[in-house]
């Protein structure tokens, strides 16, 4: 089997200026050369045009952080995927832990933010993670099934044109990083999921979040069922984030060789 590529994803969260997207991906592209995996940034709304423009060419992909589930109208204050797709948008982040932490979304509102993202073209990558309190009761496979299980329900014909983020919710921005086996068990239990969904399972990259930096980046991503990261603290520091691309690209090139 071709080994496919891995993805690596920049969540920027809230952060960012004119000035500091222009430098920093300067420096990215600087840092990173030619990679031997996929890479995206994952960009805050009013920095989509500037981003786009910043990295059309080249082989940084564009990614938003989130995608209004209703399609047009008296909706204020979202963003809808058609508007996503107007700024060469290829990737969109569904049901992060923040948004659904902080703005009450919930499964069924994530499974139809992922059916806007595939009808309009872009890949949505749906987050799905345990709290700490939920791993600490056992129920760590519970949550994530459960998460993954109503966008697979909303979105079953198409469901291996997604990306799934394991994301548990007590490694992100903690520098508590679940170890590789502890994310390779989560990864396991939704291949399977998935599996049972569609023959293409095999193609659905599953990453890995949650305080990914340059230090155990390559661990992570030698497991066999992480396809790549999400990631967002080091995501902002051009040379950690081209240290886990590149990363990412030595695996791809010893796994060739095998
Ligand atoms: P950190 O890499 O800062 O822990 O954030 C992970 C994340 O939430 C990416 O979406």
């Amino acid at each position: 089997m071709t080994q496919k590529k891995k993805l690596i994803v920049g969540n920027w969260k809230m952060n960012g200026s004119l000035q500091f997207n222009a430098q920093l991906l300067q420096a990215l592209c600087d840092g990173m050369g030619q990679p031997d995996c996929a890479v995206a940034v994952a960009v805050p709304a009013p920095y989509l045009a500037q981003v786009q423009s910043l990295v059309a060419g080249g082989a940084i992909a564009l990614a938003a952080q989130d995608v209004s589930q209703h399609e047009a109208g008296a909706f204020t204050g979202e963003v809808s995927a058609g508007m996503l797709r107007d700024f060469g948008t290829r990737y969109v982040l569904v049901g992060h832990s923040e948004r659904r932490q902080y703005h009450g979304e919930t499964d069924a509102g994530v499974a139809a933010k992922a059916q806007r993202a595939l009808a309009a073209g872009i890949t949505p990558i749906v987050c799905v993670g345990e709290t700490l309190a939920e791993r600490e009761a056992g129920q760590t496979q519970a949550v994530v099934k459960r998460q993954l299980a109503a966008v697979i329900h909303a979105n079953g014909h198409c469901i291996s044109e997604i990306v799934v983020a394991y994301e548990p919710v007590w490694a992100i921005g903690t520098g508590r990083t679940a170890t590789p086996e502890q994310a390779q068990e989560v990864h396991a239990v939704l291949r399977a999921q998935l599996a049972a969904a569609t023959e293409h399972a095999d193609r659905v990259p599953l990453l890995y979040g949650g305080s990914m930096n340059a230090a155990n980046a390559a661990q992570l991503l030698t497991q066999q069922d992480i396809d790549g990261g999400l990631v967002g603290g080091a995501s902002l520091k051009a040379a950690d984030f081209s240290q886990i691309i590149a990363a990412a690209s030595a695996n791809q090139a010893s796994a060739a060789t095998k």
